[in-house]
């Protein structure tokens, strides 16, 4: 994946950058980075242009030991978006990303043409998932990346034989231990204090698509048709053979339901 990178907010953050035209800016989720978009850069670049980040803390960029938060990743899309001249964009963002682009919405409504939130949820954490998030971050600080990766891979991909064989899980792995103790752990902070983004959903005026994976146990189908049934302009679309990162597990009909979203807007 060809990599850039730009000095964004005082850090160096690396993204892809491929395609032509009305901008997507695909936001990835936790522990992962910008590989994780590898089959929608493909599929996505021949009609558009496809704006790839990792995150501060993921990937190629730099991860400032430090508390980060749900608007420090906006500003940081926002600024990698000023420096790339693009006023507004598609912004599509999946679990993790799709909190990071409820505050981008907030904060800067007017750059976002139109929105995707996949396998994600407006809801703040429960004290329990807090409790699992304070939990995560001393395993990461004191083993290392391999067991948060063992702890996610079954919340991320189904665990039918058929998806065991496909490298799906070798690839995943690799993605989420190559990201750095430090980054991962201040993504557990951001999202441990995120707020309840539930009252942003009435004032999204934005056409919007809210995807979920049939099998998405994390952000189960039900709480997602919910969530879009509270935004105006949203429609709801179901990734069969699909968990909560629905868009490397199936991406064929993830992609498909993305194309079939942006076209008419691209011509209309
Ligand atoms: C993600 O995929 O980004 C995470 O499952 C989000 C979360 O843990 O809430």
């Amino acid at each position: 994946m060809k990599r850039h990178s730009a000095r964004i907010n005082g850090i160096e953050l690396a993204y892809s950058d491929r395609g032509e035209g009305e901008a997507i800016v695909l936001v990835h989720g936790f522990p992962l980075n910008r590989a994780a978009w590898a089959p929608q850069l493909e599929a996505l670049s021949p009609s558009t242009r496809v704006i790839v980040p990792d995150l501060r803390g993921h990937g190629d960029s730099e991860a400032p030991l430090w508390h980060y938060t749900m608007p420090m990743f906006a500003d940081d899309l926002a600024g990698l978006m000023d420096h790339l001249g693009i006023e507004r964009a598609v912004m599509c963002g999946l679990s993790m990303g799709g909190y990071i682009l409820f505050s981008f919405y907030g904060k800067y409504p007017e750059r976002v043409s139109a929105l995707i939130l996949a396998d994600t949820r407006a809801g703040a954490d429960t004290p329990e998932v807090r409790e699992g998030r304070f939990q995560m971050a001393q395993t990461a600080y004191r083993k290392g990346m391999g067991p948060v990766a063992d702890a996610m891979m079954p919340k991320l991909l189904r665990t039918a034989g058929a998806v065991r064989n496909s490298g799906r899980e070798e690839t995943l792995r690799k993605i989420i231990t190559s990201n750095p103790p430090a980054g991962i752990i201040g993504d557990l902070m951001a999202m441990a204090e995120r707020p309840d983004s539930t009252p942003v959903l009435p004032g999204i005026k934005c056409p919007t698509l809210v995807i979920v994976g049939q099998e998405d146990v994390a952000t189960p189908p039900d709480e997602a048709e919910r969530m879009a049934s509270l935004i105006p302009k949203a429609r709801f679309e179901v990734i069969p053979e699909a968990a909560h990162l629905s868009n490397f597990e199936n991406p064929e009909a993830f992609n498909r339901t993305c194309l079939g979203f942006l076209e008419p807007l691209s011509s209309g």
